[in-house]
């Protein structure tokens, strides 16, 4: 039997009659009706059954659906601008597929713990913000695809089975290739400067893998990676390539995904600010400059700014200490249940700003710390990338790094070896490192004692130097970690619901 999508709603009339097939999300039941949220996995919408509309017998079944059961609605359809989805369905007949039992998942996320809910993630799939995630995602999927299908480039699938490392030996999986050690793929990098000789512009949209023992809100180890590879181009063209694929998949979800951010609470006021302005390019030493507090940007000191956050967070502090104790008292002297349970909820409100204060407490000094003794030459940190990025409004580029912690297919600056063109795109509000990319090395020479100093063997890279060989050009491009890019779209801690079944240090199931 046709059925119909609660996506659609907008085209039908108050009053036609509709079939909606889904799950039950919340269950409300009086004496006269069940208010049913429901989800059809396109959306959200209200159902009503009401004993006057469908008689005893199916108000009784209709008693029975739980959360998460499955079932079809059919009855007319209504506006409602108060109702869950703006629409409600006044249901005149049903069917049930399945009575489901104590679904697990039931409280808050916050309540649950992120652990029970990871254990349960193909379940927790169904919340509301998880579809919510899911669905940016995919737009932001979709936004790449078509800017750079519009630009011109070629998508091309790179191996996922290699059998030299491209980011370096330490985090590589290992696997059994018929007898001989193959690895999974960190990057499709090199697979994609060889295409791009074939085919000028291409991009790779595949899963890669880092077999990196870190367990941190921005480290899986499989993730999806974009990879971009541009014949003829610079690093300063890399650069103008970013900002322009940048602004263009986050103007794409700003416009498709406004349900899904109201959702989730995103201030999408920030995300406009990347598409209307300029990312700033600072060089390595520069950002080493900033983020010690020896050079401002536009008046603002990062170091300053720190602990300008640090001294809000110990206001915010006291001032909700206070309140709370000011209305903990006035609930004690006695209040009208409505106003009581106002009360208790911003007071729930007030203990989550706090903790987050606290942890900010916690955490400041130890930024400060670590960004005034930054010395030049090391990596930046997740948390230097916090501070440096602190005087931004739009992600940063920070270019040419330091030979010695970058990777060794990386070109180097003309007179200056100790620095590459590479170049990593930070973006703000302590999300820090979504991109990395570089204008690639060329000079066969440099390249064999690179791969000598990185300790790789030149065999594995005869068909890359291969390149460097026959009609060898300049060439440049970047990786863009999807997952960070959904954690910053999204506004998320942690980067395990970014992606529908994350793999992670640890954690493998299901
Ligand atoms: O900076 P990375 O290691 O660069 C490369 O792999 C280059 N071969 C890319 C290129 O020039 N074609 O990784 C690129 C991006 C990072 O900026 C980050 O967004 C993401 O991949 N990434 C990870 N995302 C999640 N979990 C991890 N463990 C990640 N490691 C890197
Ligand atoms: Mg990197």
């Amino acid at each position: 039997m046709q059925h119909q999508y609660i996506q659609d709603f907008a085209q039908y009339e108050d009053g036609t009659e509709i079939t909606i097939k889904g799950w039950i999300d919340k269950a409300r039941n009086s004496k006269t009706n069940h208010f049913f949220d429901f989800r059809d996995g396109t959306g959200f919408t209200q159902c009503i059954v009401s004993l006057d509309t469908v008689g005893e017998e199916a108000f009784e079944q209709a008693k029975r659906l739980t959360i998460e059961s499955s079932v079809s609605f059919t009855g007319k359809i209504l506006r409602n601008e108060r109702s869950l989805g703006g629409y409600e369905l006044q249901v005149t007949t049903f069917e049930i597929y399945h009575i489901a039992t104590d679904f697990p998942i039931t409280k808050t996320d916050k309540e649950h713990g992120p652990n029970f809910l990871e254990e349960r993630r193909h379940l927790w799939l169904r919340r509301r913000r998880q579809w919510a995630i899911n669905r940016v995602r995919n737009q932001l999927i979709m936004g790449i695809h078509e800017f750079f299908q519009q630009d011109g480039f070629v998508q091309m699938d790179a191996p996922l089975m290699t059998g030299s490392a491209c980011e370096g030996t330490t985090d590589l999986f290992e696997t059994d290739f018929f007898g001989q050690p193959a690895y999974l793929s960190q990057s499709g990098q090199l697979y994609a400067e060889a295409m791009a000789m074939a085919m000028n512009k291409v991009y790779t949209f595949g899963p890669t893998f880092r077999s990196e023992k870190s367990n941190t809100p921005r480290h899986l180890a499989e993730f999806w990676m974009i990879e971009p590879e541009v014949a003829f181009a610079t690093n300063e063209d890399n650069m103008v390539l970013i900002e322009r694929f940048i602004k263009h998949v986050i103007a794409r979800v700003l416009d498709k995904c406004q349900t899904e951010f109201e959702l989730l609470g995103r201030d999408t006021s920030k995300l406009q600010a990347v598409v209307d302005g300029d990312f700033p390019q600072v060089s390595y030493s520069d950002a080493v400059k900033i983020l010690n507090g020896s050079m401002d940007v536009d008046g603002k000191n990062a170091i300053a700014l720190q602990e300008e956050d640090l001294a809000a967070a110990k206001a915010l502090i006291e001032a909700h200490q206070q309140e709370i104790a000011d209305r903990e008292k006035a609930i004690k002297a006695g209040m009208k249940k409505g106003a009581r349970k106002h009360s208790e909820q911003v007071i729930a409100k007030l203990q989550a700003e706090i903790k987050v204060a606290e942890e900010q407490l916690r955490n400041i000094p130890k930024w400060i710390e670590s960004a005034k003794n930054f010395e030049h030459g090391e990596d930046l940190g997740s948390s230097d990338e916090t501070v440096l990025t602190r005087v931004f409004s739009t992600p940063v580029m920070v270019y040419n790094w330091p030979t010695k912690i970058k990777a060794f297919y990386m070109k180097e600056v003309e007179g200056q070896p100790e620095f590459v063109k590479g170049v990593d795109l930070l973006a703000p509000d302590g999300f820090g490192e979504i991109i990395g990319g570089s204008e690639r090395e060329t000079d066969i020479n440099i390249l064999l004692k690179k791969i000598e100093e990185h300790e790789l063997d030149q065999a594995d890279f005869e068909w890359y130097l291969d390149l460097r060989r026959f009609g060898s050009v300049p060439h440049a491009g970047f990786g863009l970690g999807l997952e960070r890019l959904v954690r910053w779209s999204c506004d998320l801690h942690h980067v395990r619901e970014t992606i529908p079944f994350p793999r992670r240090y640890g954690h493998i199931k299901p």
